[in-house]
């Protein structure tokens, strides 16, 4: 199986006090096309982090990063930003909706900072809503919609420029059981479709059963693959 994503000795400091501190030690992953893929560890071990550097937010210490075979560690800023747009969606846990647009726009965002018109996009937005049965609520805004709907708003905003990588920090903290577990199955298919990955970071041991890998944390460090 292809790599979507490789990293090869990532390491991290930032500046504390009058010295550094090394919060990411000589990280080597991949993350492999048609899986989802989950980063676990403890409060503060470097997911975030290690996720901010993968999707080319951050510029780590040292290290390379590649996606599709590029090396994005010789990536310009506008070049990053490039990719970021179009090949990673971003999932938070804090759905990060804009409380005067209706569910349809909120998701159609991406596609019309890109230049699509207003009409098009929601019509896009629209079919994805299909897929993940949100498609009655389009008109809603986001108070009128539980966490769960959230959530797939924002799950249906990530996947609309249709990137390969979806990355999720935490997309399931807020949710109950059984939205937890509609979020997920909604990523599993996605990672199933050709060329694509998820990466989840997570703490909740509820949606570890999704994993086709899981790779642990801990201070910084990589300690298993399973
Ligand atoms: N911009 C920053 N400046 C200084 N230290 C930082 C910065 N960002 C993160 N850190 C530190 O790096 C370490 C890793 O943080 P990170 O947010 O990656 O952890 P995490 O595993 O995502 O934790 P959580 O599960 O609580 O979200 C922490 O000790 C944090 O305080
Ligand atoms: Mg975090």
């Amino acid at each position: 199986m292809q790599n979507l994503v490789e990293t090869k000795d990532i390491c991290m400091k930032f500046p504390s006090g009058d010295g550094w501190t090394e919060v990411l030690h000589n990280i080597s992953i991949a993350v492999l096309k048609n899986q989802l893929t989950m980063l676990v560890g403890p409060s503060g071990c470097g997911k975030t982090t290690l996720l901010s550097i993968i999707t080319g937010i951050l510029t780590p210490s040292s290290g390379k990063i590649f996606i599709d075979n590029q090396d994005i560690s010789e990536f310009t800023d506008d070049e990053k930003v490039l990719l970021r747009r179009r090949k990673i969606g971003f999932v938070f846990q804090q759905y990060n909706l804009l409380p005067t647009l209706t569910a349809a726009e909120n998701a159609a965002i991406p596609l019309i900072a890109d230049g699509v018109s207003l009409k098009e996009a929601v019509e896009k937005a629209g079919k994805i809503f299909e897929q993940i049965g949100l498609y009655e609520h389009r008109d809603k805004t986001p108070n009128q919609l539980s966490g769960g709907q959230q959530q797939r708003v924002s799950i249906a905003r990530a996947l609309i420029h249709n990137p390969n990588l979806i990355v999720c920090d935490e997309p399931t903290a807020a949710l109950d059981e059984q939205n937890g577990i509609q979020v997920m199955q909604i990523l599993k298919n996605i990672s199933q479709e050709s060329d694509k990955a998820v990466l989840i970071v997570t703490h909740d041991n509820r949606i570890f059963k999704f994993a086709d890998r899981i790779i642990k944390m801990n201070d910084g460090r990589i300690i298993d693959h399973v």
